[in-house]
């Protein structure tokens, strides 16, 4: 099957590869992009090529969908559905403020809908992840509950707060 290619306005997506490592290690390595993150910063590039080594054959298996997000030719995000119709993502700090987050995960989410035919996709949050949580929520999002200590991240652990968006809800823009 060929892998999709996704168009917006301003942005590209198509899947993601090993040599995206580079320029997602850039998101991957700042410690405010990752500061509400499921793990801690990646210290090295080693542990980021891993790490799309790992999305990239996810994808290939048909237990991911990971995109590479382009602008003007430049890698500034990814995003993914994973386990299933969780969605994640994270853009880079210079493109944030400027809807490139929206555009991008809206078309992920007409993707997981109108093609992979999710009938409802799922996220889990950090609490304090306020530009995620207001992003899901303009999206149509809705919270459906919360849980304490889900992730411990180094010393500390943080709660999760789930969101859930039927098919029904999803307005394509
Ligand atoms: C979460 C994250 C993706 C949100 O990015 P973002 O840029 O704030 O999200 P959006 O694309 O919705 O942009 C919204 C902002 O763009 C502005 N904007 C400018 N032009 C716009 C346009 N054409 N369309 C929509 N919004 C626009 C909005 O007014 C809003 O501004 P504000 O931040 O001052 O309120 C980003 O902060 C990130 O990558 N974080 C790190 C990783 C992470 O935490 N991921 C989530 C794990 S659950």
């Amino acid at each position: 099957m060929t892998p999709p290619i996704i168009e917006t306005p301003r942005l590209i997506l198509r899947r993601l590869a090993n040599y995206d490592a580079p320029a997602l290690h850039a998101m991957l390595s700042d410690a405010e992009t990752m500061r509400y993150w499921s793990s801690l910063p990646h210290v090295d590039l080693a542990e980021t090529e891993a790490w799309v080594a790992e999305s990239v054959a996810a994808t290939a298996r048909g237990d991911a969908h990971d995109f590479a997000v382009l602008r003007d030719g430049r890698l500034v995000g990814r995003v993914a559905f994973w386990m299933g119709n969780e969605i994640g993502f994270l853009f880079h700090r210079d493109v944030w403020g400027q809807g490139v987050a929206r555009e991008a995960v809206g078309a992920l989410l007409r993707h997981g809908f109108e093609t992979l035919r999710f009938t409802s996709v799922r996220a889990d949050v950090d609490p304090d992840n306020q530009r995620s949580l207001a992003l899901l929520e303009r999206l149509g999002f809705r919270r459906t509950g919360f849980a304490e200590r889900t992730f411990k991240i180094g010393e500390n652990w943080v709660d999760s707060v789930y969101l859930e968006l039927p098919a029904s809800d999803f307005v394509a823009n």
